[in-house]
């Protein structure tokens, strides 16, 4: 696999003036970037995860040449953004999460004519790509033929820009939370078409997303930005692992008898809350639960207990998150 996308020491600073009374102001500078690095792949869908504000939306503008770096480099299929700005926009289909552009008087599809015109597609070949588009999306049973685009639901201008932004066939998405206002359905049929492109045509995806569980089912890779840096990375697996100390059994007894001094011969840390019907539901805290999980049982059984559950609960990427921007807001 080759990288799409490179990205070194990444850095972006806005200047905002800012008024202090109706004579002052000064210029107040944000980092946006500090600094960032990262790659991805063809046939990869890498998700870009932090807080608002951390700077997702300016690294895919970025990416898109929307906007120049203070700093640092940055590649799309093999072009530099700055230097080669023109081929790089040849190669990239781009969604951001404000849509401009669209027309409120025409259709959909006349949206998309309009729009592979812009973009100097072949007439003949860009209607059999807008066909397949509106196919593909289900737009067409949503009335992308005859309604105006004035008068389409915020799911359906959602499909109307990925639409757009797969007119070019380009190699390299950007995706800004393209689910982002969706109906599950939509955001189902947007999630899996996005997968289709990475790992059956072999496109590279940089998305963005707030949604933790789609998150884990798009993305192969995760990139958590945090303040304009790089946080963590890895798969959401690889991330997972990366705080133990999240990691707990729960478990549900019944029956009679000191909790605690069996807890304590153990020698775990634990939680007991007890409930009614004489059950106690218990709280482990292990860096490896499973090393410990048979023994807890063993000795509970052994001790006269009814076992009602027991399970390792793992961290879900919603805490790596929340771990890993601690402190941003
Ligand atoms: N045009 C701009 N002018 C000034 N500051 C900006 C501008 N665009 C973004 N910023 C600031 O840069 C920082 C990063 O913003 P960015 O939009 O990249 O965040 P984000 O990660 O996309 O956040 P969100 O999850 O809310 O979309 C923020 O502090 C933001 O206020
Ligand atoms: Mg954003």
């Amino acid at each position: 696999m080759s990288s799409a996308i490179i990205v070194r020491n990444l850095a972006k600073r806005y200047r905002v003036k800012k008024r202090i009374s109706l004579l002052r102001s000064h210029t107040e500078v944000i980092e946006a970037l500090r600094g960032i690095d990262f790659t991805v792949n063809y046939g990869e869908v890498v998700g870009l995860l932090g807080p608002n504000g951390a700077g997702k939306t300016t690294t895919i503008k970025i990416l898109a040449t929307l906007l120049l770096p203070d700093s640092g480099e940055a590649y799309v299929a093999g072009y530099n953004v700055i230097k080669n700005a023109g081929e790089v926009r040849k190669r990239i289909g781009i969604m951001l999460t404000v849509e401009k552009g669209f027309y409120g008087k025409l259709t959909g599809r006349e949206n998309l004519e309009y729009f592979a015109a812009l973009y100097g597609l072949d007439r003949v070949r860009s209607k059999d790509r807008i066909d397949y588009l509106i196919r593909l999306l289900e737009l067409d049973k949503l009335g992308a033929d005859y309604k105006l685009l004035e008068e389409f639901s915020l799911g359906m201008k959602a499909r109307l820009s990925l639409a757009r932004a797969l007119l070019s066939d380009a190699p390299v998405l950007l995706l800004d939370e393209p689910t982002l206002g969706l109906d599950p359905p939509s955001a189902r049929r947007i999630r899996e078409l996005v997968r289709d492109l990475a790992h059956k045509e072999g496109k590279a995806v940089l998305y963005t997303t707030h949604n933790m569980f789609e998150a884990e089912l798009v993305c192969d890779r995760i990139l958590l930005i945090n303040k304009g840096m790089i946080a963590a990375w890895g798969t959401p697996q690889e991330l997972k692992m990366r705080i133990p100390k999240l990691r707990v059994i729960a478990i549900n007894i019944k029956g009679e008898g000191r909790v605690d001094r069996i807890l304590e011969s153990l020698g775990v840390k634990y939680e007991i809350k007890s409930e009614e019907n004489s059950i106690n539901s218990i709280r482990i805290h292990a860096e490896r639960p499973e090393d410990v999980f048979n023994d807890v049982v063993r000795k509970f059984i052994a001790s006269g207990f009814e076992i009602v559950s027991a399970r390792i609960e793992e961290p879900t990427l919603e805490d790596v998150f929340i771990y890993f921007s601690e402190g941003s807001l």
